[in-house]
Order: C-alpha cells, then sequence, then structure tokens
C-alpha cells in the first residue's frame, strides 16, 4: 500500500485507522513526521499508539476521531491512505487533497470481497483509478452495515415456504473466491449473504437484498453437480448472482487488477474494467411489487 501511495518526502499525509502506530511510523520516516496526520476512532488504541510513536522517537499529529470526515485542520493533503475499508469514498478525503493527490484505501462493495484502489484526483474533484491488489481490512466503524435479519425475509424453519424451487449447475462454491465475491458485489450492490452449516462439509447460501424484498438458497452438498435453488420474492437473486458471475467469467475471469474506480465521493461510484468507459454491468432490478414479502 505503501509503494501505491508512492509518498515523497515532504508530502503531506493523512492516514485513517493509527491503529498500533507503525504504519505512521513508517510515514513519519519517509516524509518527516511533522508532515503526517493519523486518525484513530478509538480512544485508547490513539493514546498507546501516540506513545509508542514517541518510545520511537516520532512525534505525528495523531487525531481521536472518525477519519470518515478526514481532518480539515491539517488539510490539504498531497496522499490519504485508510488502513480501515470503505464502501463510500469519503467526499471529505477529496476535499482535503490537492488535484493531483493520490487516495490509497480498501474498498468493497455489501456482498464481500475487497481490493486496495489506488485514486488519483483530478483539477475538477474526480477520483479515478485501479486496484492494486485484494485486502481485507476492518470495515471503518461508521460505515459498517446493520444488515436486516433473515427473519424478516422468512423464518428459516419453514424453509422453503413460499419459495420457487429450481437446479443450477453453478456450484455455490465457486462463487466464494474473495475476487468472484467482489465482482458479484459490484455488479448487485444490495446483495448480501449468510451461510449455515450442515453435515460433512453440506452449507445452505442464503442471499437477502438489503431493501428487504426477496430472498434465495443455494444448497451444497459435496461430490454433487446439481444444486438445489429456492428463490422468493420479485426478485431472483440467485439469478442475478449467476448473471454477474457469468459476466465475470465472460472478462477472463478478471483479477482486483484489471477493475477501477471513478467517484466524486459519497454513495455514488462507478467500477470499471480495464478503462473507465467499460463500467460493471449492474443487472437491471424490478422495482419490488407493493406489499411485496417482508416489506
Ligand atoms: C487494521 S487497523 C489499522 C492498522 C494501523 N494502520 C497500524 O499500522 O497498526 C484499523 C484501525 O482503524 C480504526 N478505525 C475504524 N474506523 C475508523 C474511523 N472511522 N476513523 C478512524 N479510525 C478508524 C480501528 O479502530 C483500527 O484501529
Amino acid at each position: 500500500m505503501l509503494d501505491a501511495l508512492d509518498v515523497r518526502s515532504g508530502h503531506r499525509v493523512l492516514e485513517i485507522g493509527t491503529g498500533t502506530g507503525w504504519n505512521a511510523a513508517l510515514l513519519s520516516h519517509l516524509v518527516g513526521d511533522e508532515n503526517v496526520v493519523t486518525v484513530e476512532v478509538d480512544k485508547a488504541l490513539a493514546a498507546e499508539a501516540r506513545a509508542r510513536l514517541n518510545a520511537a522517537g516520532y512525534t505525528p499529529r495523531v487525531v481521536v476521531g472518525d477519519g470518515t470526515i478526514g481532518y480539515g485542520k491539517g488539510s490539504p493533503y498531497d496522499r490519504i491512505i485508510a488502513t480501515a475499508s470503505v464502501q463510500v469514498i469519503p467526499s471529505q478525503w477529496i476535499g482535503q487533497a490537492h488535484p493531483g493527490a493520490v487516495i490509497v484505501a480498501p474498498w468493497g462493495p455489501a456482498y464481500g470481497g475487497e481490493g486496495v484502489v489506488r485514486l488519483v484526483i483530478d483539477e475538477t474533484g474526480r477520483a479515478e483509478g485501479r486496484f492494486v491488489g485484494s485486502s481485507a481490512f476492518m470495515r471503518m466503524r461508521q460505515q459498517r452495515r446493520r444488515l436486516p435479519v433473515t427473519e424478516r425475509f422468512v423464518d428459516p424453519q419453514t424453509w422453503p415456504a413460499e419459495a420457487d424451487l429450481s437446479t443450477t449447475g453453478l456450484s455455490p462454491d465457486d462463487v466464494g473466491d474473495w475476487i468472484v465475491m467482489f465482482a458479484i458485489g459490484v455488479q448487485v450492490p444490495d446483495l448480501f449473504l449468510r451461510i449455515t452449516y450442515g453435515e460433512e462439509g453440506a452449507y445452505r447460501m442464503w442471499l437477502f437484498d438489503t431493501g428487504v424484498t426477496s430472498w434465495a438458497t443455494a444448497d451444497y452438498l459435496k461430490s454433487r453437480t446439481t444444486f438445489q435453488i429456492a428463490q422468493a420474492g420479485p426478485r431472483r437473486l440467485w439469478d442475478e448472482l449467476e448473471a454477474a458471475y457469468s459476466w465475470w467469467e465472460a472478462q477472463d475471469k478478471p483479477s482486483f487488477e484489471r477493475f477501477g474506480l471513478t467517484t466524486r465521493g459519497g454513495p455514488v461510484c462507478k467500477v470499471w474494467l480495464d478503462a473507465p468507459d467499460n463500467p460493471a454491468p449492474t443487472p437491471s432490478v424490478e422495482e419490488p411489487s407493493p406489499g411485496a414479502h417482508g416489506s
């Protein structure tokens, strides 16, 4: 991540997520501690990190606060690095950085999968760039979602309840890799999953939408080549997942490094493949019908 950040001596750097203080020490070494601001939401962790940094001979500014709003008093920055992940690039980070500044942050959709993105800010406040690899950071505290409980969709004891049953040749095991989850998550942004485990490696994969309209299950059993699917509600969530997987497969199963992201900050962002003019598709989603299940 520090390679991607490409810090130069004298750059002003904002780090979000001080944690132990280790990365802040590296940054202090690289650009001079007077140029480093590091923000930590946890007061006790910040105090411990400050003490550790001081003991190592560094005195960067350690701020206790919510890093999703940046730290305006230390701006403008040449480089911003987040060491906790986001689903939304905060507009404050862009607003507190120079044009030409670089943001390096772990980014991931609600479904799962996450990569480190390297964004360069242009004169108009647009941040754009490629992913440089996969990552698995804790989510920034303010961007953690309280996902609706399963019982808001269906009582699991009544499975398959009113669902339509079908089978598929796509194994739930083939859609569980981090990059596959990422590719699915960027195409179906309101999808999330839970797994319930059975015996001898069997499991049931539950799919839900954050709007609480629909659910689906896919049952994995060892040594099977077809898998039972149940889908209920106005959307067919397994079909949406399968379409998203098929797109990724048809693109030669791209790795994180072929994906990129464009945003001006806030929830609107475009994830693209190879070039900004080639956005990942977002399958059309039917409007939930009034009184839809669980709404
Ligand atoms: C993976 S750790 C960071 C590691 C750290 N850079 C180091 O060198 O040890 C993530 C940190 O982000 C902090 N964090 C989570 N949400 C935050 C937020 N909104 N603002 C600032 N820090 C946050 C957590 O408390 C945790 O200490």
